[in-house]
């Protein structure tokens, strides 16, 4: 993972780069550094921690130069450290890296061999050792740089500057994006368009094996066996205001106050509610030949897919298939000829996700990406883009991204099952309007902050949690035990409520709270009788439902929620379990925006 900027500049780069590092703390926050150069000699600073840290490290020792690069960190080898944040510098180079060089042992071998002496445990170390032994070679900076590239095995994008070398900078991308921005006597690198918001919106992409060299006045890409190649320009969209809290006491809080908004926005994308109809993007295949649906994911997204299953196959009658994104091509799958392979992530980068969509389109399934991050690689890379308009989320904990997807996997469903002709023109006009409420609907679950805010308190400090639900409501259970664990760090499950009696039913006990999540449809009574099966064994039921009031009044607990349909449900209840976490998170002092261990977009696989 890592964030990684490099600024080949005409004026301080130090503040520079820390505005952009701050665009980058998504991709993760162990420790930061930035590396300048100024009259050919390499100077860093470095910090274990999150960003604030350096800019401390900063005043206590300011870094002049108008070239530097920078990095923020997700650790994968060697402890967060000092010494093992990025930069690493040698006498001749200092090196920022996002990804993981897979052969660096061998390297480092080779290196130690030659009496070459490490500081850190990382990867990243190795290459930085490397290309130094090359420029000791007496090899010139583009050949020594060029050189170490075709010895690195992995997945790398890396900026690099070298001593004695004010008007250098080198950038290679490999596995991991990279992107070129253009300035007026300035040229930048940076892991992303949002890294490069404030200085250009001019990028160029690198494509894979892709490298490039950068003076003040030009920058020059070449392909892996280093011939010149041209690659296209393009204007971001991405705009160069940071987005910030407003009222809210945390970026996750008001994310989820967000989601009407944001609901309504994505569906108004989706749905034409004059005509009845839900209206995709153009697609350059026809839906109605789509024999089966794979959909391939991480995390919360994964949830997202497991809802859709549920639509997919009970509206269309289309077989759907759902993959965790780390598994999916180790399993071979069976394609079908003509099947569509969906992509779900919020980020457009998560690797594993962005993996299975190339084993996907080299079968020659027709690929789309849904993604919030338009200019993502998902989204350059997919036959079909289908954005969730969800804005920039900034919580490390995914909420309105969620609901986005759900609301508009929804309409793909309405949409693939008209095309299907499973659903004639009333029957979709039903389903367009039954969606359409989900904002107002929304916005009355939230009305309830409050209520969950104070059930929240109460299971703040339980061990563990459970969440439970059947049907389209089991996936849901599982993303509410995810959202509890990830940013409180309290051990939450999500079952099928049919499930507990087969194993986990053990764990309870009067300290195991279990939320139960059983709107008023086909399957409520099924649902209630297993939770009235935990409170016999005194588990602390809490019930999110529009119905069960009877039984509700046995239960700790009791959140009446708004009545709708299966399109609609899975969104509404997303929201009290996204807020249970935030409360019980807030009530135990976590850093809620950015959890421990975690990073907003996994790079690596
Ligand atoms: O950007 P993506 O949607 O591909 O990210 C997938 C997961 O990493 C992400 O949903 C993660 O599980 C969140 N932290 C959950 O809140």
């Amino acid at each position: 993972m890592c964030g990684i900027v490099g600024i080949l500049g005409t004026s301080p780069a130090t503040p520079r780069i820390l505005e952009s590092l701050k665009r980058l703390e998504y991709r993760g926050y162990d420790s930061a550094g930035i590396a300048t150069i100024e009259d050919g000699k390499l100077d860093r600073r470095r910090a274990p921690g999150k960003l604030g840290a350096l800019e401390d490290a900063l005043k206590a020792s300011a870094l002049s130069g108008n070239s530097g690069i920078g990095h923020t960190r997700w650790a994968t080898h060697g402890e967060p450290t000092e010494a093992n944040a990025h930069p690493h510098m040698t006498h001749r180079v200092a090196i920022v890296h996002n990804g993981i060089i897979e052969n660096f042992r061998p390297l480092k071998e080779e290196l130690l061999g030659k009496g070459i002496t490490f500081e850190g445990e990382t990867d990243t170390e190795v290459v930085a050792r490397l290309l130094t032994s090359y420029l000791d070679e007496g090899m010139p900076p583009r050949d020594a740089f060029h050189k170490t590239l075709t010895r690195l095995v992995g997945a790398f994008a890396l900026c690099v500057l070298i001593s004695g070398e004010d008007d250098l900078m080198f950038g290679a991308r490999e596995g991991s994006p990279l992107v070129v921005g253009f300035g007026e006597g300035e040229n930048y690198l940076g892991s992303d368009a949002m890294a490069l918001a404030s200085l250009s919106n001019r990028l160029i992409y690198l494509e894979e094996g892709d490298w490039a060299e950068l003076t003040h006045a030009k920058v020059q890409v070449f392909d892996p066996a280093g011939n010149p190649v041209e690659r296209p320009t393009t204007i971001s969209q991405v705009a160069a205001t940071m987005v910030d809290k407003g009222n809210h006491r945390h970026f996750m809080q008001k994310e989820i106050f967000e989601q009407p908004t944001v609901v309504a926005q994505a569906l108004g994308r989706y749905l034409d509610p004059n005509a009845g109809k839900v209206r995709l993007p153009q697609m350059p295949f026809e839906l109605a030949t789509v024999p089966k649906v794979t959909l391939v994911a991480c995390g919360t997204s994964f949830y997202a897919a497991q809802v859709a299953r549920y639509w997919i196959e009970k509206l269309a009658r289309v077989p759907a298939e759902v993959d965790i994104a780390s598994e999916f091509r180790y399993r071979e799958p069976v394609y079908m000829h003509g099947g569509l392979a969906i992509f779900i992530s919020q980020s457009g980068e998560t690797a594993d996700t962005l993996a299975a969509l190339r084993h996907a389109k080299a079968a020659g399934q027709r690929v789309a990406a849904l993604v919030n991050v338009m200019g993502s690689t998902m989204a350059r890379e997919a036959d079909v883009v289908l954005p969730i308009h969800a804005g920039a989320e900034i919580g490390v904990a995914s909420t309105k991204a969620f609901t986005c997807q759900l609301s508009v996997l929804a309409a793909f469903a309405i949409d693939l099952a008209a095309a299907k002709g499973q659903i004639d023109e009333t029957q979709e006009a039903a389903f367009v309007e039954e969606l359409e409420t989900t904002p107002k609907l929304m916005a009355q679950v939230l009305h309830h902050d409050e209520d969950i805010a104070k059930i929240a308190r109460s299971i703040a400090h339980a061990r563990d949690v459970l969440f439970v639900g059947r049907g389209i409501h089991f996936p849901i259970a599982m993303e509410g035990a995810l959202k509890l664990k990830e940013i409180s760090y309290i051990h939450a499950e999500g079952y099928a409520a049919g499930e507990l009696k087969h194993g986990p039913i053990a764990l309870i006990d009067e300290n195991v709270p279990v939320i139960g999540i059983a709107p008023e449809d086909d399957l409520i009574d099924k649902t209630v009788s297993n939770l009235q099966e935990i409170m016999a064994r005194q588990g602390k039921v809490i019930l999110l439902s529009d119905g069960a009031e009877k039984e509700a009044e046995g239960m700790y607990a009791h959140l009446s929620m708004p009545s709708a349909g299966e399109l609609v449900t899975p969104i509404l209840y997303a929201i009290p379990v996204q807020l249970l976490a935030y409360y019980a998170a807030v009530e135990k002092g976590t850093d809620v925006d950015q959890p421990r261990n975690l990073a907003k977009s996994v790079t690596v696989e």
